[in-house]
């Protein structure tokens, strides 16, 4: 009789406390901080694979089929760059934009607002806001990979190398010169 009246009164006390709104609030809170945590991690490594951006642009416009057909994506076992490789700044806080505004791409989709058919007519516009980036960036994504031995001017062709020498004095960066490299050029501006 004893022993149960200690056990009710344990249970009781633990319920008590639970009871108690912050105490309460705060394991649950520690629970979904790490859970959030975990599937943030997530949520970043996976939106930044190919299958995720091919997920919408496969269906929606030409440009997974053109990507395809480009050096950058080598012979489609050794990749040199994905999608998000050129398209998602390194620096966090730029990522964290990128994602954001991606929200709106998920927006547009619901809506079907691009499609195959409406693409080209859309195409400049998409082109310039992407060139914006990059130019403001000093496409920082292509330099992450051509820099240091990955960009050596004296082992390139004398084209590329006296272009190359004289970028920064220009105030050139490479999507200046760059463009169209892995989709079709734009021809209407
Ligand atoms: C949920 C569907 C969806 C996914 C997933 C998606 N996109 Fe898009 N994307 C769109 C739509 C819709 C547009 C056109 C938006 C507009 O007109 O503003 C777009 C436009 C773009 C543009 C053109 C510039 C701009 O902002 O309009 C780039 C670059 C781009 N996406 C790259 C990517 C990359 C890289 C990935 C993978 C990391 C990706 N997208 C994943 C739907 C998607
Ligand atoms: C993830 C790494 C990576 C990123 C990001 C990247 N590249 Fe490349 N790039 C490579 C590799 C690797 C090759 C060699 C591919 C091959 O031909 O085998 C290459 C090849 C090239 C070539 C020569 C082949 C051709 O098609 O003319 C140019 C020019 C080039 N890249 C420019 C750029 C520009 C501009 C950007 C940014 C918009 C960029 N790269 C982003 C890795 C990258
Ligand atoms: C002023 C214009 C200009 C700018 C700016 C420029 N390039 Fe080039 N690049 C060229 C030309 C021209 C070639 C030679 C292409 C050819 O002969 O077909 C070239 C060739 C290349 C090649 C191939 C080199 C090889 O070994 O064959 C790569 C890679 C490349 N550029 C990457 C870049 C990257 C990355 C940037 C930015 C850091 C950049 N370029 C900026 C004009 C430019
Ligand atoms: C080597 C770097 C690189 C890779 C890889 C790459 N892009 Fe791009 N992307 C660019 C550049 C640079 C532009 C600006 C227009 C141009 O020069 O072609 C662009 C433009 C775009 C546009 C605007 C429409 C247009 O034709 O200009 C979309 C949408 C886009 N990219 C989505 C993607 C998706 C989705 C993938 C993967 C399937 C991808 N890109 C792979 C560099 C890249």
């Amino acid at each position: 009789m004893n022993h149960v009246e200690n056990t009710q009164s344990r249970w009781q006390r633990l319920w008590k406390w639970l009871k108690k709104p912050l105490l309460l609030g705060i394991p649950i809170g520690v629970v979904l901080l790490l859970l959030g945590a975990g599937s943030f991690q997530g949520m970043m490594v996976l939106s930044n694979q190919n299958a995720f951006c091919f997920s919408c642009h496969l269906t929606m416009d030409t440009i997974v089929q053109e990507y395809k057909a480009s050096s950058h994506y080598g012979d489609g076992v050794d990749i040199p760059a994905t999608c998000a490789d050129c398209h998602v700044p390194h620096p966090f806080m730029d990522k964290m934009k990128v994602k954001i505004l991606a929200i709106a791409d998920i927006y547009h989709m619901m809506a079907g607002t691009v499609t195959k058919e409406n693409f080209e007519s859309l195409r400049p516009a998409m082109a310039e806001k992407t060139w914006k980036t990059l130019v403001a960036s000093d496409s920082g994504t292509c330099r992450h990979c051509h820099q240091g031995d990955n960009f050596d001017l004296s082992k390139q062709p004398q084209r590329a190398r006296l272009n190359h020498e004289k970028m920064a004095s220009r105030g050139e960066t490479c999507v200046d010169c760059h463009q169209g490299l892995t989709h079709n050029r734009i021809t209407i501006r």
